[in-house]
């Protein structure tokens, strides 16, 4: 590894200059090598992003999937599995997040989100990152997991202190909070084995009914995919929520104009999706020497897949910072990923996000920045908290 440092991840942030880094970045050093988090490689261009992600049997997620990682080396279904041990625990989860499905929980997550809005409209305001954007994907998760309606506010708090407790790298609290989403996990094993559903309405079901070389996947195995389904999913949304209230804090003529027309939601949503992205990238491990851009990487170097600057790519992305609404190539952005582990729950994060911001705007004659913005940190990026001054619509 290269001995000196191309950025520091480390340095302190705000909401909006990690792009400037990842600019100069692209620009300067398009393959940057830093010693922090025990050496990393990030990657930050586009074309080098999509063809290090579509390139499984190269750049492989087994040995880890995010840096910084995680210190005990756990390694859970499907997200840091290679294929072909990576296949039956993504059919099994694809296969209950179809269209049909989807359809039917529309009318349920708007009562959710419209549910979850309301304490911070009788109050004038809130934080919408960590208050809603908290406890509406846990409803969300819980809806798909089919969870008993009283363990959301458990998991929504357990996700969030786990969380909060990764960013902080307080090893102890991550495997307390991780400890008991395990048993979470092995609960819903052991109702589902006890009592199996329909495996098209049920990720614990449809695992349990999944099979590799002939044998049923392992109870362990699929408590851990569990275990990374609770969560995978509580994540982003927040982030996203809160980077989509800034821009439009910032932005009030767009905000006026989505609530006014909200068939522009879906649109506007893959832009913001692009501009703020929430995994800044993904990590993964070259199997074999890789030379690109004249640097050398070695088998076994962690490289992260900066998919936040790559949708911020000049060369592929015109005017990268500016808001539009009529990109014509949108559907290129990576804040999803790319080859096979791009994210299983696209199409219902998707869904929750456009219900989430339906429900907002049409919920609130406007909003504003109440306060200052809190950034997250590495793997992810964007706002953690966003003080919001609220005005209700009259009912
Ligand atoms: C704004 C919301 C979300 C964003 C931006 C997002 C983004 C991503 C990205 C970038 C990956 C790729 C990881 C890689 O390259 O190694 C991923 C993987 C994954 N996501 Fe999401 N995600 C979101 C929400 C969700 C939700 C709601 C679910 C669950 C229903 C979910 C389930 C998964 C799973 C299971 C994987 C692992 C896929 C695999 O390794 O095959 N995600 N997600």
């Amino acid at each position: 590894m290269p001995d000196s440092d191309d950025f520091d991840p480390l340095a302190p942030e705000t909401f909006d200059s990690s792009h400037e880094v990842y600019r100069d970045l692209r620009a300067r050093c398009p393959v940057a090598h830093t010693s922090a988090y025990g050496g990393f490689w990030a990657l930050t261009r586009y074309a080098d992003v999509k063809a290090a992600a579509g390139d499984p049997g190269l750049f492989i997620s087994s040995v880890r999937a995010v840096v910084p990682s995680d210190p005990r080396g756990i390694r859970r279904p499907p997200l840091n599995f290679d294929a072909p041990a990576h296949t039956p625990f993504r059919k099994a989860l694809e296969r209950t997040l179809h269209r049909r499905r989807l359809a039917a929980l529309e009318p349920v997550l708007t009562e959710h989100a419209a549910r979850e809005l309301a304490p911070l409209l009788a109050e004038g305001g809130g934080d919408i990152a960590a208050q809603f954007g908290s406890t509406y994907p846990a409803f969300v998760a819980a809806e798909w997991l089919n969870l008993p309606a009283e363990q959301v506010r458990h998991l929504a708090a357990t996700a969030a202190a786990w969380i909060a407790a990764w960013r902080k790298q307080d090893g102890d609290l991550v495997t307390e909070k991780s400890n008991e989403m395990y048993r979470m996990a092995r609960e819903l094993v052991a109702d589902r084995k006890q009592s199996p559903r329909d495996p098209e309405q049920d990720p614990a079901s449809s695992l349990l009914s999944e099979t590799y070389d002939g044998e049923p996947l392992s109870d362990d195995l699929v408590v851990g995919a569990l275990r990374q389904s609770l969560v995978v999913g509580l994540v982003a949304p927040p982030l996203l929520i809160g980077g989509i209230c800034v821009h439009l804090s910032r932005d009030r003529e767009l905000q006026d104009r989505l609530r006014a027309e909200p068939d522009l939601i879906p649109a506007a949503l893959e832009e913001f999706l692009r501009l703020y992205t929430p995994y800044r990238g993904f990590a993964r491990t070259v199997s074999d020497d890789v030379e690109l851009h004249g640097r050398r990487i070695r088998p076994g170097e962690p490289v992260t897949l900066v998919y936040a600057s790559a949708n911020r790519d000049e060369s592929v992305f015109d005017e990268p910072d500016t808001f539009r609404l009529d990109r014509p190539n949108i559907g290129q952005h990576l804040a999803f990923g790319r080859g096979p582990h791009r994210c299983a729950g696209m199409a219902l994060a998707r869904l929750s996000l456009r219900v989430a911001l339906t429900e907002l705007l049409a919920r609130t004659s406007h909003f504003t920045l109440a306060g200052d913005i809190e950034p997250t940190r590495m793997p992810e990026l964007g706002a953690q908290r966003v003080p919001l001054r609220i005005v209700a619509r009259p009912a």
